[in-house]
Parts: C-alpha cells; sequence; structure tokens
C-alpha cells in the first residue's frame, strides 16, 4: 500500500450515491474527468473550515464535485454552478436532486466567460470558487474568481499539474500553457495567497487576502 492508498482508505469516505454518479456519468458515454474522491472529501473541508455559504463551481459535468461541495454547505448555502453543456448540466442537476440538494444549486448554462461577466455586472460576490473547466480559460476564470471575490475568499483549481504537462517546457499545448499561466498567476498574484497541494492531478488552493 502506497501512502496515497493509506491516507485514502483510511480518511476519503464516498458513500453509494456519489460512486453511482461516477458509474452514470460514465455509463451515458460522458467523459470521466470528474475529481477523484479524495479532491472531493477536501473541497468539503475547505467549504467547512472557510465557512463558505455561497460557492460558485465552473465547470459541473454530471454534478459529482456539486455534490460534495453541496453537502458541505450550511441549510442556507448555495452553489451557483456554470456549465457549457445543457445536457451535462441537466443529469447534474437530476443528481444533485437525487442527492436531497437539488434546492441547493443552480446552473448557468453557457460559456462560463459570459456567465461570469453577467454575474460581475449583477453585483454578485462568493466566498469559494471551485474552478474545474476548460484549462484555456483558468488565468480569466482566476481574475473573474478575485473580482467576484468577498474578502478571505477561497480559491480553488483542479488539475493544476494537468497530467504533468505543466513541468514539460516542451509541452506547448494550450491546456498546459493556460495552466502553466495560471499558476504563475496564482503563486504571484498581490490580493491572493496560495499554493499548489500535489494531491490528484495537482490542487491549488488560494485565500483572497485583500
Ligand atoms: C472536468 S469537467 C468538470 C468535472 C466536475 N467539476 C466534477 O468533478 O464532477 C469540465 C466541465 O467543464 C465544462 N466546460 C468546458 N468548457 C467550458 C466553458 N467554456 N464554459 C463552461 N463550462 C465548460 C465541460 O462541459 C465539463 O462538463
Amino acid at each position: 500500500m502506497n501512502p496515497e492508498e493509506y491516507v485514502n482508505t483510511l480518511f476519503v469516505k464516498e458513500d453509494d450515491l456519489l460512486a453511482q454518479v461516477r458509474h452514470t456519468i460514465v455509463d451515458r458515454g460522458m467523459p470521466a474527468i470528474f475529481i477523484p474522491p479524495e479532491i472531493g472529501h477536501l473541497l468539503g473541508i475547505l467549504v467547512t473550515i472557510s465557512r463558505s455559504r455561497d460557492v460558485l463551481e465552473i465547470g459541473a459535468l454530471g454534478g459529482y464535485s456539486g455534490i460534495w461541495l453541496a453537502r458541505a454547505l450550511p441549510s442556507d448555502g448555495h452553489v451557483t454552478s456554470l456549465e457549457l453543456n445543457p445536457e451535462y448540466a441537466e443529469l447534474a442537476h437530476a443528481h444533485l436532486n437525487q442527492a436531497g440538494l437539488g434546492d441547493k444549486v443552480h446552473y448557468e448554462v453557457g460559456p462560463a466567460l459570459e456567465s461570469l461577466e453577467a454575474l460581475k455586472q449583477q453585483g454578485k460576490t462568493f466566498d469559494f470558487f471551485f474552478i474545474d473547466a476548460d484549462k484555456e480559460n483558468y488565468p480569466a476564470y482566476l481574475e473573474y474568481a478575485v473580482a467576484l471575490a468577498r474578502r478571505g475568499a477561497v480559491i480553488v483549481a483542479d488539475n493544476a499539474l494537468f497530467h504533468g504537462c505543466v513541468l514539460d517546457a516542451s509541452n506547448d499545448s494550450p491546456g498546459a500553457r493556460g495552466i502553466r499561466e495560471f499558476n504563475q498567476q496564482f503563486a504571484t498574484h498581490s490580493r491572493v495567497t496560495s499554493t499548489l497541494l500535489t494531491i490528484g492531478d495537482g490542487l491549488a488552493v488560494g485565500v483572497v487576502t485583500s
């Protein structure tokens, strides 16, 4: 047993419903690009310790991460989830309903950059952000997150190591470039204190300090 297996076996509790959600996504022929259970478990802990009430998720897929996030919220908490694909958003909502959390989440369907601009125009603010959509736009998603953040808000982004591609200088794919730029921006942002956890595919975690 390696250290990751030891930790995951001991600490991470994925129930039958969450496992079923993963299976349904795969059975429907959707990409199996949901977060692993250990990241879901960590997201829940981060939502809880930050006492977050309003969560913004970028990239819903079938609602797997949405369930972990919504479960950690207080009774008056809410998740706004941005998803490009209407069928994915519909399935995600069905899964949140199945988990008894349907009234805690709503989906904005369309390109996330447009939804983020609309949220900014409406003066909306959030205290927790989970970025997990198209990697090319991570740098722009970060700037929107900072703009929409309440003081002390938490920003989390998945795939911050992008399967090791960020370490390979010869990899010039749009995704690798997007994540590299995001990491650089996140590490040096004047309004954010951040780090990159080497859990899963890399989880960038930061707090908005001003
Ligand atoms: C990695 S998956 C999200 C997985 C989900 N967070 C989970 O762990 O269960 C990325 C999602 O982002 C969506 N997406 C991709 N580009 C997008 C865009 N420009 N705007 C909004 N959503 C986008 C995809 O349709 C996909 O559902």
